[in-house]
């Protein structure tokens, strides 16, 4: 496939696997990426580890790879400063005003692209120079905003409001989520959930299946502190499995190359099914 996305990315196919916090590391990172889509490293609390996850990736791929950082962190300045020394290209911020930072990356030459979850958000990202936006409905797994408005609505609003690409993200579970984004004027799409479930996912095997097991109806959105966060309704040991409602659709603990390929490959009958219903 060939668009803005792909070209600006320098990747075979517009799947973004989202960052997610301790669970995507540099194995899945480096899977996505391997597999033609973008790996996004996710956080990690200690800074000795999280840079040794960045050297861990370009030892396990040479493909081009995203890191991602949350605006909310204490020690931004530093993390920076490694993301820059390791030589990586690509950053994903989200969880906060990027503004701050984005001239760091640009000076640098590093890609940029930020999270948003409304649309009031998206111009103003745009001014403040990010390369791509990701715009993501409450239906995903991870932190959402309040007001949790869907992916379906989310998606054509942001892009009417920018000339940047836009990646969906929340709730693309097959190539029908996948060829319904793109209809909606996105140029990729970002998922989390189920990289999250996937044999290179640093969540324990008991978060994978509890994964598998939930439906459609099994999350709920939970208060943490300041913010929300979808989770599955049951606690399963250890606590609260951060994960999106697209687990109902998420059938196998799977390598995330099968992912891809799959999506990749049934893109072509959803779109006859499509074409004959045109016709
Ligand atoms: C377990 C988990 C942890 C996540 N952690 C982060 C994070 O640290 N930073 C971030 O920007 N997004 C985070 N996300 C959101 C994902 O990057 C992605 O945008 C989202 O999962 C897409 O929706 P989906 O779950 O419906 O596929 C997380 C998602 C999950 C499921």
């Amino acid at each position: 496939m060939k668009n803005r996305l792909t070209e600006m990315l320098g990747i075979k196919y517009p799947i973004i696997q989202g960052g997610m916090i301790e669970i995507s590391l540099s194995k899945l990172v480096a899977a996505v990426s391997n597999a033609g889509g973008l790996g996004t490293l996710g956080f990690r609390g200690d800074q000795p580890l999280w840079r040794d996850e960045i050297k861990k990736i370009k030892d396990l791929t040479d493909k081009p790879f995203a890191i991602n950082l949350g605006m909310y962190l204490n020690d931004l300045k530093e993390r920076i400063d490694i993301i820059i020394k390791e030589g990586v290209k690509i950053v994903v911020t989200s969880a906060g005003n990027p503004s701050k930072v984005i001239n760091f990356f640009k000076d640098a030459g590093i890609i940029t692209m930020h999270v948003i979850s409304n649309s009031n958000q998206a111009k103003k990202i745009e001014d403040a120079g990010v390369d791509a936006i990701i715009a993501e409905g409450g239906e995903s797994g991870g932190i959402v905003s309040n007001n949790i408005i869907s992916t379906l609505v989310l998606v054509p609003k942001v892009v009417d409001c920018v000339s940047i690409p836009v990646i969906a993200a929340g709730g693309i579970g097959d190539a029908r989520g996948f060829i319904a984004c793109l209809a909606m004027g996105a140029e990729g799409v970002q998922m989390g959930t189920l990289f999250e479930a996937s044999v290179e996912s640093s969540a324990s095997q008991e978060w994978k299946e509890g994964i598998i097991k939930a439906n459609e109806m099994d999350t709920i959105v939970k208060e943490n502190g300041p913010m929300y966060v979808r989770v599955i309704k049951e606690e399963i040991y250890p606590g609260s499995v951060i994960t999106g409602q697209v687990a109902g659709l998420v059938a196998r603990i799977e390598k995330s190359e099968d992912i891809i390929n799959r999506m990749m490959s049934t893109i072509e009958p959803v779109m006859k099914k499509i074409n004959n219903q045109l016709c």
